[in-house]
């Protein structure tokens, strides 16, 4: 493959335009988008082509993820094959391409672990914070070992939890509180439509099931067949 570096200054314009009407950019501010640009069009190997015909060496590799590099159309080839034999199956089951690169990441490692798969770094943190409760509570059955140490300025990503553990305030500020008590719940949607005489409860719904089960519980509830005041 040979980089194409084909500048358009309309081309440039109109994704530009498309961009600043419909996307939400993570991070950086729009107002700073809007005065200035960097319109990504092509790469190979670790060379940039931007909108202008610029060329940057991206040493970085996107964001510390494209390791091997830009334009491996081998890589092309064995995703478009895959994508047609399976594209995706939940993980809760089990396949092929799954089971064979586990296999490989485990043989790397030494062959005494398993592979978690995620989709970004973000979630590789949350899995460990979540991983390393799951131990502790497995391990130390009536303790409390939850807390995660981070440092002052540390970046981790940009989930919930991940800010929480991130020691970057700015970026963390507009979000918190992060975790904790700040999620509060309500029933769920069978049970509100057990509830109210005014939702037609769609056939095959197990409302009978969920009441017999909250019946049970601790709480005392109303019963949806001797309430007067239904909304
Ligand atoms: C050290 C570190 N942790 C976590 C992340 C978050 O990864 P992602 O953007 O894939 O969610 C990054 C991303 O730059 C990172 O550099």
């Amino acid at each position: 493959m040979t980089l194409v570096n084909d500048p358009d200054s309309k081309a440039r314009e109109e994704i530009v335009r498309r961009d600043l009407g419909n996307v939400l950019h993570p991070i950086v501010p729009h107002k700073q988008l809007e005065r200035r640009q960097l319109v990504a069009v092509a790469a190979e190997n670790s060379t940039i082509v931007d909108a202008d015909g610029a060329e940057y060496l991206d040493a970085m590799a996107g964001l510390w993820c494209v390791n091997i590099g830009y334009g491996r159309a081998e890589l092309a080839a064995v995703a478009a094959e895959q994508m047609q034999a399976l594209a995706y199956y939940p993980h809760t089951a089990m396949n092929v391409p799954a089971a064979s690169l586990a296999e490989k990441i485990n043989s790397l490692l030494g062959g005494d672990n398993h592979v978690y798969f995620v989709n970004s770094g973000s979630e590789a943190n949350e899995a460990g914070f979540k991983i390393a409760r799951q131990y502790m509570k497995q391990e130390h059955p009536g303790e409390f070992r939850y807390k995660t140490i981070g440092r002052y300025w540390a970046y981790h990503g940009t989930t919930l939890g991940t800010l929480a553990a991130g020691g970057m305030g700015e970026r963390k500020s507009k979000f918190q509180p992060l975790g904790g008590n700040d999620f509060v719940h309500t029933a769920r949607l069978t049970a509100i439509a057990a509830r109210s005489a005014s939702v037609t409860r769609p056939a095959g719904w197990p409302v009978r099931r969920i009441w017999r089960r909250r019946s049970s519980a601790k709480a005392p509830r109303r019963s949806p067949r001797s309430s007067s005041n239904r909304s």
